[in-house]
C-alpha cells in the first residue's frame, strides 16, 4: 500500500491542467469517493491493526497534498485571475462623466459675460421684499392701476412683506446706496401668482440692467441692446423697439429681435412675424431717480429687464418651460456649454 501511495504522490506532483474542466476531471480522478484516494480509504479498512496508524497518516498526507495541488490549479482559472490575465493596459481609461450646468444658469452666465464686457457689474437683492422697493420707489403710486399688472404673493399686508415680482427692485436698492456712475446688472428669481403652464410659471428668473450717469441717452440704450442681441443671438441679428409702458421708465419700449430660428423670414416660433419679443426697457423715469436720492437734473439713465426662461426657450428651442424645473437629466445633458 505504501508503494501505491508513493506512486500516486509522484503522479499528482506532475499533473497539469489547461482549463477549468481539466481541473474538475483531476478532482474526480483523485478526490471523489470513487477516485484513486477514495479507493485507498476503502482499502485502509483491511489494513492490519498495527499498521493502521502509519498508513492512516500517509493516506491523509496524500489527500491533503492532492487537495492543495488541485485547489492551486483551480485558482489559476478563477474569475479574478482570468480577468486580470486578460487585462489590456493599453486600453483607453473610462472617462468620468462631467455634469452639465442647468440651461438657465448657462444663459444667465452668458448674459452676464456679455454685459461685463461693456463694464456692467453684477449685483443682487433680496427675494423677500417690501412694497417700497418693488412698487412705490418704481413710481407705482398706491392704488395705481399698474399694480394690477402683476399678481403678487403677499407674505404680510401691514407692514408689507412680499415676494418680488420683478428684479427691478434691485435697481432701487442699488441707486439708494450708490451714486452715479452706476452700470450694473441684476440676475435673480422672481415670483408671480400665475397658473403653471408651458408658457408661465409662478417662479422664474429675470435679469435686469441699469445704467445711470451724466448724458446717458436713448441712443446709448439702443446701442447697448443691439450689442447684446448680436453677441447672444448672432451677428446678423436685428433689433426693433416698440413703444410701451412701464411706470418706472419714460419713454418705455419693448424690444424685439429678428427671429434667430428662421432668420426673420417667418416661422411658427415667431408666429410668422419674423420678430421675437425679448425684453422691456426705457429711460429711467426722473421720478424714480429722485425717489432713490439721485439728482434727476444732473443724471439720466436707462434700464432693461428680460426673462431668462423665455430667452433660453428662444435660443435653444425649448417648447415647455416646465422642463426647466423637472431636472430630467436627459433634458439637462443636452446643454454642454462654455458658460
Ligand atoms: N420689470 C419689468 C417686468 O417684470 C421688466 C422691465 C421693463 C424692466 C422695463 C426694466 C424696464 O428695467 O426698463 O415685466
Amino acid at each position: 500500500m505504501l508503494n501505491k501511495i508513493k506512486e500516486l504522490q509522484n503522479e499528482i506532483a506532475a499533473i497539469k491542467a489547461a482549463s477549468k474542466e481539466d481541473v474538475e476531471a483531476l478532482r474526480i480522478k483523485y478526490l471523489s469517493k470513487k477516485g484513486q484516494i477514495g479507493l485507498l480509504f476503502d482499502e485502509f479498512k483491511t489494513v492490519a491493526a498495527d499498521q493502521k496508524k502509519e498508513m492512516g497518516a500517509a493516506i491523509n498526507e496524500l489527500k491533503n497534498y492532492a487537495l492543495e495541488t488541485i485547489n492551486g490549479l483551480k485558482e489559476n482559472f478563477s474569475e479574478q485571475h482570468s480577468s486580470s490575465e486578460g487585462l489590456d493596459l493599453t486600453l483607453p481609461g473610462e472617462s468620468q462623466k462631467l455634469g452639465t450646468r442647468h440651461p438657465l444658469a448657462v444663459v444667465r452666465n452668458e448674459i452676464i459675460d456679455i454685459f461685463s464686457r461693456l463694464g456692467f457689474v453684477v449685483s443682487e437683492g433680496p427675494e423677500i421684499e417690501d412694497d417700497w422697493h418693488v412698487f412705490s420707489a418704481l413710481n407705482f403710486p398706491p392704488e395705481h392701476p399698474a399694480r394690477d399688472m402683476q399678481d403678487t404673493f403677499f407674505i404680510e399686508k401691514d407692514p408689507d412683506v412680499l415676494l418680488r415680482t420683478h428684479t427691478s427692485s434691485v435697481q432701487v436698492r442699488v441707486m439708494e446706496k450708490s451714486q452715479p456712475p452706476i452700470r450694473a446688472i441684476f440676475p435673480g428669481r422672481v415670483f408671480r401668482n400665475e397658473a403653471i403652464s408651458a408658457r408661465a410659471h409662478c417662479v422664474f428668473h429675470q435679469i435686469e440692467g441699469l445704467y445711470v450717469d451724466e448724458n446717458v441717452s436713448f441712443a446709448d440704450l439702443k446701442q447697448t441692446l443691439l450689442f447684446f442681441a448680436r453677441e447672444f443671438f448672432g451677428e446678423k441679428t436685428e433689433i426693433r423697439l416698440r413703444p410701451s409702458y412701464f411706470p418706472f421708465t419714460e419713454p418705455s419700449a419693448e424690444m424685439d429681435v429678428s427671429c434667430s430660428i428662421c432668420g426673420g423670414k417667418g416661422c411658427n416660433v415667431c408666429k410668422y412675424t419674423g420678430w421675437l419679443e425679448i425684453m422691456g426697457c426705457g429711460m429711467v423715469d426722473p421720478n424714480v431717480l429722485d425717489l432713490c436720492k439721485i439728482d434727476s437734473k444732473k443724471y439720466t439713465g436707462f434700464a432693461f429687464g428680460m426673462g431668462i426662461e423665455r430667452i433660453t426657450m428662444l435660443k435653444y428651442g425649448v417648447k415647455d418651460l416646465r422642463l426647466y424645473f423637472e431636472n430630467d437629466v436627459r433634458f439637462l445633458n443636452q446643454f454642454q456649454s462654455a458658460y
